[in-house]
Order: C-alpha cells, then sequence, then structure tokens
C-alpha cells in the first residue's frame, strides 16, 4: 500500500467556473485519487479556493460586499458544486485560512533568512479616486502602437503588444474610469529565483518520466531570453497574507500583502492543517504528508493542473520550498492539461460563453458531464466540446452500452427467475473466453488509469462494457432459456456479476451511477477485483437478490441539444 498525495489546482474565487476548469484539474485528479482508494492506497485529496489578488477584490465589489464575506460566500457556492461533481477532496479549503497566513509568511521569513528576498523600490501607478495602485492590467489607455482605445496597462488586446502602462496615452483607471493618476515609489520584496535556478534545473532534469507538455514550459522559462527571473512577491493591496517576516514585522512592509500567486500554492501545504485542525488532531497527522523528516519520505506527490498554471508549479513553488531549507515535499508528478474548447471557440467567462459549472448540474446529473470530460481529456491537444459530440458520446456510451446492459440483464432475469441470483448450470467456453478478455482488459485499464492516461483509459473501460454487451448477445440466455433453463441462468448469474464488477470499475469516473448499480445488485461489496478475476464474477451467489435500478442514464433528444446549443452560445443570464 502506498501513500498518495493529490492536489487540484485551486481555482480563483472570483465566480462560478465553466466546464473547461474543470476537466483541466479538479475532474481527472478526483479521477485518479477514487481510482487510488479503490486499490486500497492510503490517499489524501486537497483542493481549495485561491481567494487573493485584485480580481477577487473587484468581484466582490461588483457584488457590494466586503471582500471577506463575499470570498466565504462564494467557498460556500464552489464547494457545493464541487460536491455536486462528486469531487471527493479529503478537504476543500480556503487560501485566505490563518493556516495558510502562518505558513506563507513562515515561507517568506525562512527565503529572507536563506538571502533569497531582495527589496527593490519600483515606481507605479497609483490612483487617486481608487485610492490603491493600480495593476498594470487595470490601467487602460489607448495602444501607441495601433491605437485601440482599449489597451491593457500591460498589453494590448488588438495588436498583442507588450506595455507598460506609461505607455499608454491617456491612462485611466480600469476600475473607476478616473484619470487622475500619478507615478509614485513603493518598495516590494522580489524573489531571487535565478539564484536557484541551477538546483531548479537539475531538479526538472531528474524528472524523466514528467509528461512533455509539463518539461517543455518549464524549461522554456529557464532558459529563454534572460532565463529564470526573480518575481515580485508583494502587492500593495489590503486584502491579502499581510507581509511579514515569519512572526516578526517586516520593517517598510507595512500595509503590503503578499502576491495571491506566492501564497496560493502554499495553501497545498496549508489545506492540510486546515483538514487536522478542522478535527483537532494533532500536526503530525498532515506533517506526515509534507515533510519529509516526519514520515512523508515515502509519499508520492502528484499535482493536476492547466497548462497555463505549469511555471508556477514547475518553477516558483518549487523555488519556494527549496529556498526555505526545510524538508519539505516537492511534487512528484505534473500531469497537465491543455484547454477545452466550446463549440467553435473558446469557453469564456467573462463573456458567459459556454456551460458554467452551476448550469451543467441543473440541466444533467454529475456522471453525464463526467464521462465527456474526462473520455474528452485536453491531453495531447486542446479538446473541443460540442453539443453533437456530447449527444453522441453520452448516448452510445452511458445508455446505449452500459446502461442498456444493465437494464437488459436485470429484466431478464427478473422476468424468468424472479429477483434473486439464480443458480444451476456452470461456465462453459464462451464465459472462460470473456473471464480471460475482461482480464487483460482489466489489467490495461489499471495500467492505463495509474499513468494517468485518461483517455486511454475511458477507451478501455468502455471497451470492458462493450465486451458484457457482446457475450451477452451472443449467449441470448431469452433463447437457450426455452431448451436449457440451467444454462440460462449461469449467463445470467454471470452477467449480474458483470453488472456488479462494472460499477466497480467504472466508480471512478461516474461514482453515482455506480453505486446505484451496486445497491441494485443488493451489495456493498465494492472492493477491486484481484488477480483473480472469475473470484470476482462470484460476488453475487444464488439466492442473493437483486433489483431493477431505475434507467441509469437518459438518453440525450435532439430537441434539448438544440435547446441547449442555443442557451449557452452567449451572454449568461
Ligand atoms: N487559481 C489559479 C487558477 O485558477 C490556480 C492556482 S494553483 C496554485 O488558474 F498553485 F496556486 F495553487
Ligand atoms: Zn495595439
Amino acid at each position: 500500500m502506498a501513500r498518495i498525495l493529490i492536489t487540484s489546482a485551486i481555482p480563483y474565487i472570483n465566480g462560478i467556473k465553466h466546464l473547461g476548469n474543470l476537466v483541466g484539474s479538479q475532474l481527472p485528479a478526483d479521477l485518479y485519487a477514487r481510482f487510488m482508494r479503490a486499490r486500497g492506497h492510503e490517499v489524501l485529496f486537497l483542493c481549495a479556493t485561491d481567494e487573493h489578488g485584485t480580481p477577487a477584490e473587484l468581484a466582490a465589489a461588483k457584488a457590494g460586499k466586503p471582500v471577506a464575506e463575499f470570498c466565504a460566500e462564494m467557498h460556500q457556492v464552489q464547494a457545493a458544486i464541487a460536491k455536486g461533481f462528486g469531487l471527493s477532496f479529503d478537504h476543500f479549503g480556503r487560501s485566505s485560512s490563518p493556516e495558510n497566513r502562518a505558513l506563507t509568511q513562515h515561507f517568506a521569513g525562512r527565503l529572507a533568512d536563506a538571502g533569497l528576498i531582495e527589496e527593490v523600490s519600483e515606481r507605479q501607478v497609483y490612483s487617486n479616486a481608487d485610492k490603491r495602485f493600480l495593476p498594470d492590467r487595470y490601467i487602460e489607455g489607448t495602444c501607441p502602437n495601433c491605437g485601440y482605445d482599449k489597451a491593457r496597462g500591460d498589453q494590448c488586446e488588438n495588436c498583442t503588444k507588450q506595455l507598460d502602462p506609461t505607455d499608454l496615452i491617456d491612462p485611466r483607471s480600469a476600475i473607476s474610469g478616473s484619470t487622475d493618476l500619478e507615478v509614485r515609489e513603493t518598495k516590494h520584496l522580489y524573489l531571487r529565483q535565478s539564484a536557484l535556478r541551477r538546483d531548479l534545473d537539475a531538479w526538472i532534469d531528474s524528472k524523466t518520466d514528467w509528461p512533455v507538455l509539463t518539461t517543455s514550459i518549464a524549461k522554456k522559462w529557464l532558459h529563454d531570453g534572460d532565463g529564470l527571473r526573480d518575481r515580485g512577491i508583494t502587492r500593495d493591496l489590503s486584502w491579502g497574507v499581510p507581509v511579514k517576516k515569519g512572526t516578526e514585522p517586516w520593517p517598510g512592509m507595512e500595509g503590503k500583502v503578499f502576491y495571491v500567486w506566492f501564497d496560493a500554492p502554499i495553501e497545498y501545504i496549508a489545506a492540510a492543517n486546515e483538514w487536522t485542525n478542522a478535527r483537532g488532531a494533532p500536526d503530525a497527522e498532515w506533517e506526515r504528508w509534507w515533510r519529509t523528516d516526519k514520515g512523508a519520505e515515502d509519499v508520492r506527490y502528484i499535482q493536476f493542473m492547466g497548462k497555463d498554471n505549469v511555471p508556477f508549479h514547475t518553477l516558483s513553488f518549487p523555488a519556494t520550498i527549496m529556498g526555505s531549507g526545510e524538508p519539505w515535499k516537492l511534487v512528484d508528478y505534473i500531469k497537465s492539461f491543455n484547454f477545452l474548447n466550446y463549440d467553435g471557440g473558446q469557453f469564456s467567462t467573462s463573456q458567459g460563453r459556454g456551460i458554467f459549472q452551476d448550469q451543467a448540474l441543473e440541466i444533467l446529473p454529475a456522471d453525464y458531464w463526467r464521462w465527456w470530460l474526462l473520455s474528452h481529456a485536453p491531453e495531447n491537444s486542446d479538446a473541443e466540446f460540442t453539443w453533437e459530440n456530447f449527444q453522441a458520446s453520452v448516448n452510445k456510451d452511458l445508455a446505449d452500452v452500459l446502461g442498456n446492459f444493465v437494464s437488459r440483464v436485470t429484466k431478464f432475469a427478473r422476468s424468468k427467475f424472479g429477483e434473486t441470483v439464480p443458480e444451476g448450470g456452470a461456465f462453459g467456453p464462451a464465459e472462460e473466453a470473456l473471464i480471460a478478455e475482461l482480464s487483460r482488459r482489466l489489467q490495461t485499464y489499471q495500467d492505463l488509469m495509474e499513468a494517468m492516461e485518461i483517455r486511454k483509459s475511458a477507451a478501455e473501460l468502455r471497451a470492458i462494457w462493450v465486451a458484457g454487451n457482446e457475450y451477452l448477445q451472443s449467449a441470448a440466455p431469452w433463447s437457450v432459456y426455452k431448451t436449457d433453463p440451467d444454462a440460462a441462468a449461469a449467463i445470467i448469474r454471470l452477467s449480474l456479476n458483470l453488472v456488479a464488477l462494472y460499477a466497480v470499475l467504472s466508480a471512478p469516473f461516474i461514482p453515482d451511477a455506480s453505486a446505484r448499480m451496486l445497491k441494485a445488485m443488493g451489495t456493498s461489496d465494492d472492493s477491486w477485483p484481484g488477480d483473480d478475476l472469475g473470484q470476482a464474477l462470484a460476488r453475487l451467489g444464488p439466492g442473493d437478490a437483486f433489483e431493477v435500478p431505475e434507467v441509469l442514464f437518459a438518453k440525450i433528444t435532439d430537441e434539448q441539444r438544440e435547446d441547449w446549443q442555443e442557451r449557452f452560445a452567449g451572454q449568461r443570464g
């Protein structure tokens, strides 16, 4: 039995996310966590909301609420949605927690002691009307290059030219529109990542088993241009982790907070501490997952995230950990994802284009989404959601293949033998062949799941369902029954056991349907099959009671599809 620490990139607090966010981190992480638990491993699966930063402040202001209150509410909303999708976090934390505050300040103190923090004076735009410094992207003006009048202080969206806020013609605050701006001197802390370049480089080089998507992004940042840049880790904001050197004040840094990207990954650690504090459990319990001097040396730590998050996880966060000089656990494997597009374009939170997570759950149960998203996970390239494809997958895979199998088997069994597993008959060559095929496929499925090959795992699981269908079709118990009821009983006994087996194997993908299947089979034995599949296919014995479950998966009609297509084309509302 291994110990596996799993984290998913922590979603921003400032709104409900679309399905692209779900498939890019939380959902595959959940799949893996469920699978590893089912295999008997000890798993700690953590996620949280990423609550600091200007976007959170602005979203709160827009909602007319104090930012702390806004975040507390949105955390509940996101937690409920996560639950709705069956995300099996051991703890869903908050980056604004006291635990994260203490840890973030602790890391900053250690980095300072190690000589890895530098104080830098900067000139930054201050808005008198907003009474705050404006991050580059919150300054708008006319692009000096193309004349576009809504260029942002970091980049012109129209001609893509990288800009400095001072390049803008007629600059104004994107928050209030005020032009009463001035440039002020302000002091910030920089993390000297460049001093850790060699260590990071060697560490990445040692990760020969990482997906190319992950290492190529890391290497690009390490070696492109002037290489790994030192990075400002503080901001002139009020919402965030106050800058402190451990528990001591940091002279000259009063009123400043750490940059959201500094404290967010530290929340992975803090979430474990929140998890024990919530139960009043001792620190040793979370430290054995995170401190290699306290038991974490045999933990395997896996992170899931979208490709845009890779630099922070391959360079910045490891720099924080390495630079601390303390024995914190470094990530062992990073599974990263490309993007999911929506019907010929991008999902857009700002334009309300695509399907938001709450809406998805309003129209269909979680398993439908889980299945489509995971079986189309954007692993090797960007993927695209289309309603046609979604309808086809759900109707074919879930309704025709799996759902139909379960319904045919249970209905036929009930009609001929009543609601108990029939006895009599013996397995012949067809049954032996099926068991042999399933044993092979099960091995492949397990290997693929262990390797986090998500699409391929889904395809293999589907093949396992198909094998049962084909067996049933050719064994044809409905005709065999007429001449040899005992032989039909053996076929049905095996088929009912297949339903139970499918429930167990499918649970990481479609946990709700799996639970319903097991319940209908009258068993709570959800143990993963061992090497002898024949044994696993005797889970249900003669005389055991079962029920015909309600329809597992309803087909999506053309009318529904057209209706949804129209509804989600733009402007959430
Ligand atoms: N909130 C970020 C996003 O949604 C992810 C943060 S991951 C962590 O892209 F590393 F910061 F934790
Ligand atoms: Zn421009």
